[in-house]
């Protein structure tokens, strides 16, 4: 029987995506810690999570207002710490679950990323992935020593090159070309690691590269491209896809599209899941669970819709009056998520204002939140998976630890038993346990 994928949504930051989730009453305040991340990561183990990914933006979004002064005072998402160090060490806190970093192919350089990632698969036992991202905008550029955020699709064509040498290095290792034999004095077999050569428009590289396949063969790629561009760049690289569809409809609607657009590639939808972004918010009973939703959305404050969404659209909507419209050339001239933009677009069906944005996309605060009894959450999951809107889910914590251990004492027993959720894991790698097989060298050509 199909089973869903349940994904949980980490931060190696001061809150989870929701800013305001570090001023909940039971967020704990030793986010800067290992034992922090340890914990969360156990408590997905026990909630038999097949993977946890930490996002990541190279950034603070100061863009609002070109001063960082308002949203270091009200703590919105300004403490990112290195997501790896923070993987590495909820992995030796775990033993099952797999887990992922974002690493971003605008910054950084093919062959750093692509070795980071493998020694951490390999340090982990092949439970590693990657979560491809292009990035969003000017505050990460001029971190990066950038002048400006690079235009949208160009950067997607530079990722196209990107993961053609980050596959080249995993690549460059045959499964079986280490021997370590003391005896005969061989180390690997010299026709068995392979050169790369390789010259792009945007990206060159020249030489061997220096870790050997993991146990899992090479970390699983991850991608939420979501604009048109995005999505034909996921459809051709992605292991696991995340989406945040906004209803069952729609849902249904992309995820067939984008299943076809898989098969265009030549490759099997069935080995890429796709995950869709859940706020559940779970309590004994339905209205246990309002009152602690109520409780969520008074902890919000303007500054962290209108900072997140500068960061996301890569503009500053403090040059704007809450009632005032954009002028198409200032549409136009947001680079960072166009499809953000685009539905916010089509939704208001005129030049939209800076109050249409915050209430469209509603940035800064739940989007769609699963709010009851363990039964309400179940059913809802279990529909949205029957019904094929997705394979699975990306649980966002409203605050942490407290999300995850309500989610898993609560709705994970629900699913088991309703059987469309896994009691055990299948295998030791994140590969086997998302049904994935072995990689085989140069599947993506
Ligand atoms: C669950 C999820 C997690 C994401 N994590 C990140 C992230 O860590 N860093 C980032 O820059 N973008 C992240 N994104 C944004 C996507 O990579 C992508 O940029 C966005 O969906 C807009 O699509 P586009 O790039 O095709 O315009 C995430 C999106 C989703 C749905």
């Amino acid at each position: 029987m199909r089973q869903m994928t349940m994904v949980g949504f980490l931060q190696a930051q001061n809150c989870t995506t929701l800013a305001s989730a570090w001023r909940h009453p039971d967020a704990r305040t030793d986010f800067t810690t290992a034992a922090y991340f340890q914990h969360i990561g156990q408590v997905l183990e026990a909630g038999k999570f097949q993977m946890g990914f930490f996002d990541d933006r190279l950034a603070m979004p100061d863009l609002y207002g070109g001063n960082p002064a308002e949203v270091v005072a009200n703590g919105v998402r300004v403490v990112k710490m290195d997501p790896f160090a923070c993987l590495m060490a909820m992995g030796f806190g775990t033993k099952h679950l797999g887990i992922g970093s974002t690493a971003s192919t605008t910054y950084y350089e093919p062959f750093d990323v692509a070795r980071r990632l493998q020694t951490t698969d390999l340090m982990l036992g092949g439970r590693a992935a990657w979560n491809v991202v292009t990035s969003v905008n000017d505050g990460e550029a001029l971190n990066m020593g950038r002048d400006v955020h690079m235009e949208h699709d160009a950067r997607y064509d530079r990722a196209d090159e990107f993961m053609e040498i980050v596959l080249n290095c995993w690549d460059s290792w045959e499964d079986d070309a280490l021997v370590v034999d003391k005896k005969s004095g061989l180390f690997a077999h010299p026709d068995k690691v392979h050169r790369q050569e390789y010259k792009g428009k945007y990206l060159k590289t020249s030489g061997t590269f220096t870790v050997p396949r993991s146990q899992q063969g090479h970390p699983v790629v991850i991608q939420a491209g979501s604009s048109p561009r995005g999505k034909i760049f996921s459809a051709r690289w992605a292991e696991t896809v995340f989406v945040a569809y906004h209803d069952i409809e729609d849902g249904k609607r992309q995820y067939k599209e984008f299943k076809d657009a898989i098969a265009g590639h030549g490759r099997n939808p069935d080995n890429v899941t796709v995950n869709t972004i859940a706020y559940p918010v779970v309590a004994e009973t339905r209205s246990e669970a309002e009152d602690k939703m109520a409780l969520i959305e008074s902890l919000y404050k303007e500054v962290d819709g209108l900072s997140l969404l500068s960061e996301a659209l890569n503009y500053d909507f403090k040059k704007k009056g809450m009632d005032e419209a954009f002028s198409p050339e200032e549409l136009e001239g947001m680079s960072g998520m166009h499809a953000m933009r685009n539905r916010v677009m089509q939704q208001i069906g005129r030049n939209p204002t800076v109050r249409d944005f915050l209430n469209v996309t509603r940035r800064g605060r739940t989007h769609n939140a699963v709010v009851g009894s363990a039964k309400d959450i179940a059913d809802q999951l279990e529909q949205w998976f029957t019904e094929r809107a997705c394979d699975g889910f990306v649980i966002a914590g409203t605050h942490t630890p407290g999300t995850f251990e309500d989610f898993v004492k609560f709705v994970v027993p629900e699913l088991q038993r309703r059987g469309v959720y896994q009691k055990e894991y299948k295998g030791t790698t994140l590969r086997e346990n998302l049904g994935l097989g072995m990689p085989e060298r140069g599947w993506w050509k």
